[in-house]
């Protein structure tokens, strides 16, 4: 398989899939989620534990994930039956392939409609709704604006429609020169509001709040959430990174860019939390208030403070960029199933998979207003779909990813693909594929379903 290459090309260097791959892990889980989880979940003891998942799980997974696809060069459903072909394993292990191609389009129909929220956000600020605001008007800004069925239908639209457009131009004029531009100025916004929590009064005590270990507020279920967080927001268990690793250049390390994009992951979940707890002490709005957590605190300060208006715009479009970046990795392996397999252009591809996408994303619009009494085991179809998709369906493809690199693919394959120079390295990571990650995962599971 060495000299075999995609069909959709290749990214044209290291540092170009380091981006897009970072593109794709940094989004709405690390600055809008990660804040809100780490609030209802009491703060630092938590922000350890999904330390300890990213470290021990997440990174061996991810370069297991990044390693399938270079091997194959092929979308994660076909990668899948290559591989099993070749360690001639049981031949239902390619479902996991289709589990990630569903898991992308099942994340991105509600995470298009989070995004379509930090788009209104944006033209929200840069028209001056923030302006003299309190916690109520905020309040109430917010909890209109969801109330409104046609407002969601249009922002997700939007964002959806953007998406597409990028990933219909392919890999080096869309994913390529769009991230070029999209990763460095989030950087810059991040750290831009960073300075500015810095000069709040609260931002001791919101560092006080990420970093301050107090484990007695740690539950089973919080672990499980910090599992879940770390497979959603380095973006692995789902084949987005398997699609990513089919268009890398054989000669790439995948141990040194899996770490760098991981760092870079969690620094900027850490940033985001930075920015962000000092300016919701300051807005005195509960901790736990869930995924309205930034939409509703954010605007109070940003309302208030001399520039806030500048900031509040930068803040919004910053989290328009990052949930951009990743919603392009979401739908890629749909698409490159439908132009591999079933002999599509791109073009009509994105079609596909786009319209089928958005259309499922109007059950997530419809469970903020017309459809919030409809509940399905006492959550809405949004709090279902996050729940199946963070918690279950990524750790389940990650736990599925470790058994089948560990302990399918032949030990020479996996040697030869990840080629570490140092033996030392691929022996660390063979006992955390094989042992370590599938044992977190499955004893996290355990837990929650009241074995242990
Ligand atoms: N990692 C993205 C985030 O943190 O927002 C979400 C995501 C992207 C999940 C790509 C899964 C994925 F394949």
């Amino acid at each position: 398989m060495d000299t075999k290459k995609s069909v959709h090309g290749e990214w044209s260097s290291r540092t170009a899939f380091i981006l897009a791959a970072t593109g794709s892990a940094v989004g709405l889980g690390n600055i809008w989620k990660f804040p809100y989880i780490t609030g209802e979940n009491g703060g630092g003891a938590f922000v350890i534990v999904y330390l300890l998942c990213v470290a021990l799980v997440g990174i061996p997974v991810m370069m297991a994930e990044t390693m399938f696809g270079r091997r194959s060069r092929e979308n994660p459903i076909n990668t899948m039956q290559i591989l099993t072909k070749e360690a001639a394993a049981d031949e239902h292990w390619h479902y996991l392939g289709w589990m990630g191609v569903i898991a992308g389009m099942l994340i991105l129909s509600y995470y298009s409609v989070i995004a379509g929220w930090a788009c209104a956000y944006v033209v929200k600020s840069f028209t001056g709704s923030f302006f003299d605001i309190n916690a109520t008007g905020a309040k109430s800004l917010f909890v209109n604006f969801i109330a409104s069925p046609g407002e969601l239908m249009f922002w997700h639209t939007f964002f959806m429609f953007a998406t597409l457009l990028i990933v219909a131009r392919g890999i080096s004029k869309g994913f390529e020169q769009s991230i070029r531009f999209l990763i460095p100025s989030l950087f810059v916004m991040l750290i831009l509001l960073v300075g500015y929590a810095m000069s709040t009064d609260s931002y001791f005590k919101g560092l006080h709040f990420l970093f301050n270990f107090d484990f007695s507020k740690l539950t089973g279920n919080s672990v499980l959430i910090a599992l879940g967080q770390a497979f959603f927001s380095l973006g692995i268990g789902m084949g987005a990174v398997m699609v990513y690793g089919a268009y890398l250049p054989k000669n790439v390390s995948i141990l040194e860019t899996t770490a760098i994009i991981a760092v870079a992951d969690t620094v900027v979940a850490l940033l985001a939390g930075i920015a962000i707890f000092p300016i919701v002490f300051s807005s005195g709005l509960p901790l736990d208030s869930g995924p309205g957590l930034i939409f509703e605190s954010l605007p109070i300060a940003f309302g208030n403070m001399p520039g806030g208006w500048l900031f509040g715009t930068l803040f919004f479009i910053m989290l328009v960029f990052a949930a951009l970046s990743s919603s392009i990795a979401l739908i890629e392996p749909a698409v490159s199933w439908l132009v591999e397999n079933k002999n599509m252009a791109r073009n009509q591809a994105c079609f596909y998979a786009g319209a089928a996408t958005w259309v499922l994303g109007f059950g997530s619009v419809f469970s903020f207003n017309i459809g919030s009494d409809v509940t399905l085991f006492g959550k809405t179809f949004y709090d279902l779909l996050d729940y199946l998709t963070a918690n279950l369906m990524l750790p389940i493809g990650g736990f599925c990813i470790a058994i089948f690199a560990g302990w399918m693919m032949l030990q020479k394959h996996s040697e030869q693909e990840l080629a570490m120079g140092n033996p030392l390295h691929y022996q660390a990571w063979r006992v955390l594929i094989r042992y370590i990650a599938p044992a977190a995962i499955f004893f996290v599971f355990l837990h929650v379903v009241g074995v242990l």
